[in-house]
């Protein structure tokens, strides 16, 4: 197990698998986010998000998301550490994979970090209050009375710095799943000249799909604000 750990290709694995994690988690946060455009006044978007606060959610998932982000940015940052020290000043050494692995090593680190700083503000902006202050309104759906996270969701997007900068997350995000999506099924061995093409098609559209639809979200949600 500490082999697995602490070998390159036990990293790389492990860099693949929360990433993969990640990737599915991204699938159902978009699903439940798409709800806010449901002209229902918020309420199945409100009944999906308080489905967070659930005591199973809360302290059976939650905690394994966290581990997954811990465990690919931890890794992440040790594979660019040991990438940049491997390659020290050769960096424009030729060979066939130079371009990629410069890629990988620099704009997916770059990408990360960025990502990371997005994750920071928007954690402030709906996990604090939701999870630990409860410094949010309340709504009553179906004879239940539950977090009014619509509403938190449409006052954060009446202010368009925050609509810009979630663009600019969500772009980040499109350009780092670009990238690892194939990487992702080419270290788990799944990937072969044929597939890695197929890999690069299939993490591409994923990556721009998931990522304008944060975009659009948010856009069209300080867009109905301003005008509904
Ligand atoms: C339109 C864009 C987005 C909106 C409106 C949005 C909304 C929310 C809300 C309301 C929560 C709180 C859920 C709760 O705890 O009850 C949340 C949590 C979270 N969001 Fe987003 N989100 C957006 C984009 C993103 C993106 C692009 C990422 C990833 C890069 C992301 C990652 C997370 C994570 C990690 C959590 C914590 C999950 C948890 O509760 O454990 N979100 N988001």
């Amino acid at each position: 197990m500490s082999n697995l750990l602490s070998s390159s290709i036990g990293r790389k694995l492990l860099m693949s698998l929360s990433g993969l994690f990640l990737i599915t988690f991204l699938v159902v946060h978009l699903s439940i986010n798409l709800l806010l455009l449901i002209p229902d006044g918020g309420e199945a978007f409100n009944v999906a998000a308080n489905f967070m606060a659930l005591p199973l959610i809360k302290f059976g998932l939650q905690p394994v998301l966290a581990l997954g982000f811990i465990v690919h940015i931890a890794y992440g940052a040790i594979l660019t550490a040991k990438n940049n020290k491997a390659r020290g000043n050769n960096k424009y050494a030729s060979g066939n994979n130079t371009k990629e692995v410069m890629w990988a090593s620099k704009n997916m680190a770059v990408l990360g970090v960025t990502i990371l700083a997005f994750l920071a503000v928007h954690m402030v902006d709906y996990w604090i209050p939701l999870q630990i202050t409860h410094a949010v309104g309340s709504v009553t759906i179906g004879g239940v009375e539950m977090h009014d996270t619509y509403s938190l969701v449409a006052a954060n997007f009446q202010n368009p710095l925050k609509v810009v900068l979630y663009v600019i997350g969500s772009l980040g995000l499109a350009v780092h799943l670009t990238h690892g999506f194939w990487s992702a099924f080419q270290t788990l061995g799944a990937s072969n000249t044929i597939w890695r093409k197929r890999w690069t098609v299939i993490g591409t559209v994923f990556a721009w799909v998931v990522s304008l639809g944060f975009c659009v979200i948010a856009i069209a949600m300080y867009a109905c604000g301003s005008c509904c």
